[in-house]
């Protein structure tokens, strides 16, 4: 039997529809959620990401500011911005688009931005705060794996969830809000011996490592839930995911597609983080 899918576009939709009734509801106590998003240099890829988030903050009427900077900004102008914003009463979200030009350390500017306006998640304080089990601003693709799984009722609490990938924005964050909601997880990367074997345990299966298609059936549990968080081009151009969507779908019970599974919620998690933020602001 073929997979359920999991369609990231239509519950990223109805989430914004939540967004919109809170945040008008913001909007007549005086608080308009705002975000700037500020871009560095020319990638083709981020210039898209970032009208995209733009275009997600006029549709939810948000005050929203895009920064476009050109790829010789000094790591010391891009500090002075981040400061300005730092104390910007009408900005209650910071976003730095990633990657930077190699001439600017990330770190610096990760840390430099106000814990309170880290709509990313990203920095050192909101890390720890979600390792601790605190109430902070939550990585928004993680947090969008979260959301898919609850709201198609696949709630993570006592199943074995296997991440495959550890990076910092992804991998990592996941690993930890799965483990908050419960759930026996497993971290696998690249060093991983037996990873198929591995995968095949999982009741819940989350790609992120960015290689095209690395998930076969052999890796899957009949009926698991595959996450596929990997966006991968394709030399003919076409997006692909870290999972064989093809091989994979009649053996798994749930699985988001590429592209229309986990993309479309990354936005909509940094819209309501951006609500939060500014939610908080009240005091
Ligand atoms: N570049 C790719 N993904 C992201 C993201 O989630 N946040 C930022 N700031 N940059 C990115």
């Amino acid at each position: 039997m073929s997979a359920q899918l999991i369609e990231g576009k239509k519950i990223s939709d109805f989430i914004r529809e939540e967004i919109k009734l809170e945040a008008d509801r913001l909007k007549s106590e005086g608080v308009t959620p705002g975000l700037v998003v500020i871009l560095v240099g020319e990638d083709p890829a981020s210039q898209v990401y970032v009208r995209n988030k733009a275009k997600a903050c006029e549709q939810l009427g948000y005050y929203s500011e895009v920064v476009r900077l050109p790829a010789e900004t000094s790591q010391q102008q891009l500090l002075s911005l981040i400061d300005r914003y730092n104390s910007d009463d009408k900005v209650n979200g910071i976003l730095v688009q990633l990657p930077l030009p190699k001439h600017i350390e990330e770190k610096a500017i990760i840390d430099a931005i106000a814990v309170e306006k880290d709509v990313d998640g990203f920095h050192p304080e909101s890390v720890g705060n979600l390792m601790i089990g605190d109430d902070t601003l939550l990585p928004c693709t993680p947090a969008g794996v979260i959301e898919l799984l609850k709201r198609t009722g696949n709630d993570p609490a006592g199943k074995h969830a296997v991440v495959i990938g550890r990076s910092n924005i992804v991998g990592k964050p996941v690993a930890m809000l799965l483990l908050r909601e419960h759930a026996t997880v497993t971290i696998c990367h690249s060093r991983t011996p037996n990873l198929p074997e591995i995968a095949k345990q999982a009741d819940i299966l989350v790609a992120a490592v960015g290689v095209p298609k690395l998930v076969k059936k052999e890796w899957v549990k009949p009926g698991a839930v595959v996450i596929d968080v990997g966006v991968n081009r394709l030399p003919d151009g076409k997006l692909c995911g870290d999972v064989d969507f093809d091989d994979v779908v009649d053996t798994a019970g749930w699985i988001t597609p590429v592209p229309g599974g986990v993309g479309p919620m990354t936005i909509t998690m940094l819209m309501a983080n951006t609500l939060k933020a500014a939610k908080r602001s009240r005091g």
